[in-house]
């Protein structure tokens, strides 16, 4: 049975948070010192595997791994390697991650060897001192091994970069040409008020309809109907002959056409990733050997699914829409 949510949209799309927990601290996602869920709540790879099977069934035909940082979960490729006979059966037609890349250098092969066609990796600057201010704790080099790893192994890369006012906002142009110079797609995402970080978001937050129009004055660029299920709106860059992508959560609200759902790594169903609402899929998982009671629950989960979000960043608010971090729901 498919999951048809009360709005009528077909849920297709599951995001899967394999870990909270990140090598990085990236300055728009967390604070400095995070608490993180704890361990003895998280589900196995095993049980992670069940619950993605069961959303399969239900309907799911494309899965996103991602964190925190996916890759630093341990044995993480196990799961991927057991996803996979999903994408053999045909029952999957995407399975994909979206990555810091810092740990990308060791797991691309074996990720293109798992019948993983396309990745998603976050790149805020292409400059060595910046990376390390935003990220705090990570080493562009790192990531920029990953990125020829992941082409060497035949994946396709989008970079994904969030727009953050003063800090990348005149280097877009450049990252830009870069990435498409490299075969790259790359979108850009306006910074949503999830979690307390230690910085005003009011500071950071850049409205791409802005920034769009200054693009406008350098660049080309042709709205065009390319989709990949996520909420990117596409254009063509005449200059670069790349794609550019606008994710949009603030400016322009694409909840109309929602078509997925997030599972944390302690088996916690999301139905939106600006809502509080949730359903515990743990305790239903561990109850029976069948999946009959999970799939009941999610079905009551759906039936719960709000219309959208409704993130504000202002001075006056000053405090996050909900209170999880990103990286608890994975984006
Ligand atoms: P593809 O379109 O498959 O390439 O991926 P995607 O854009 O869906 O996934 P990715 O993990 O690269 O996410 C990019 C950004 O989009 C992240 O910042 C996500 O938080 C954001 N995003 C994805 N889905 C939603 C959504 O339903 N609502 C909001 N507000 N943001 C979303
Ligand atoms: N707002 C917007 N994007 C965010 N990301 C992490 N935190 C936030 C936030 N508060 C981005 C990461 C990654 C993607 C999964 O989400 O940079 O590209
Ligand atoms: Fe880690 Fe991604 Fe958050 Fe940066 S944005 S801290 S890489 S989860």
């Amino acid at each position: 049975m498919d999951m048809i949510d009360p709005f009528g949209r077909t849920i297709t799309y599951l995001r899967v948070s394999v870990t909270d927990r990140c090598d990085f601290r990236c300055t728009y996602c967390m604070a400095e010192n995070m608490s993180f869920l704890p361990k003895n709540d998280l589900l196995s790879l095993e049980e992670l595997d069940r619950l993605c099977t069961v959303f399969i069934e239900k309907g799911v035909r494309k899965l996103r791994l991602t964190g925190g940082e996916p890759l630093v979960r341990k044995n993480i490729m196990s799961l991927v390697r057991q996803l996979s006979r999903h994408l053999k059966s045909g029952a999957l037609e995407e399975l994909t991650l979206t990555t810091n890349g810092s740990q990308l250098s060791r797991f691309a092969a074996e990720l293109a060897d798992c019948g993983v066609n396309r990745i998603n990796v976050s790149l805020d600057t292409l400059n060595a001192e910046k990376f390390h201010a935003v990220t705090r704790w990570g080493r562009i080099d790192k990531v920029m091994e990953g990125i020829d790893a992941a082409q060497a192994a035949g994946l396709k890369v989008k970079l994904n970069v969030v727009a953050l006012k003063d800090f990348n906002e005149a280097e877009l142009p450049e990252m830009i040409i870069w990435a498409h110079s490299r075969g790259m797609d790359l979108t850009i995402i306006e910074t949503m008020p999830m979690g307390e970080i230690d910085a005003d978001r009011s500071d950071q937050y850049l409205p791409l309809s802005l920034l769009r129009a200054s693009l406008e004055r350098q660049f080309a660029l042709t709205d065009i109907p390319h989709k990949t299920g996520g909420p990117a709106r596409y254009v063509h860059v005449a200059e670069t002959g790349g794609k550019l992508g606008f994710i949009t959560p603030m400016t322009h609200n694409f909840c109309e056409s929602c078509n997925r759902i997030r599972l944390t790594c302690t088996g916690t169903l999301y139905m939106c990733l600006g809502r509080e609402d949730a359903a515990d899929l743990r305790e239903k998982l561990r109850a029976s050997e069948g999946n009959e009671l999970v799939a009941d629950a999610v079905d009551e989960a759906i039936s719960r699914k709000p219309k959208g979000h409704d993130f504000v960043i202002d001075r006056r608010t000053n405090r996050p829409s909900v209170s999880r971090h990103m990286s608890v729901t994975g984006g």
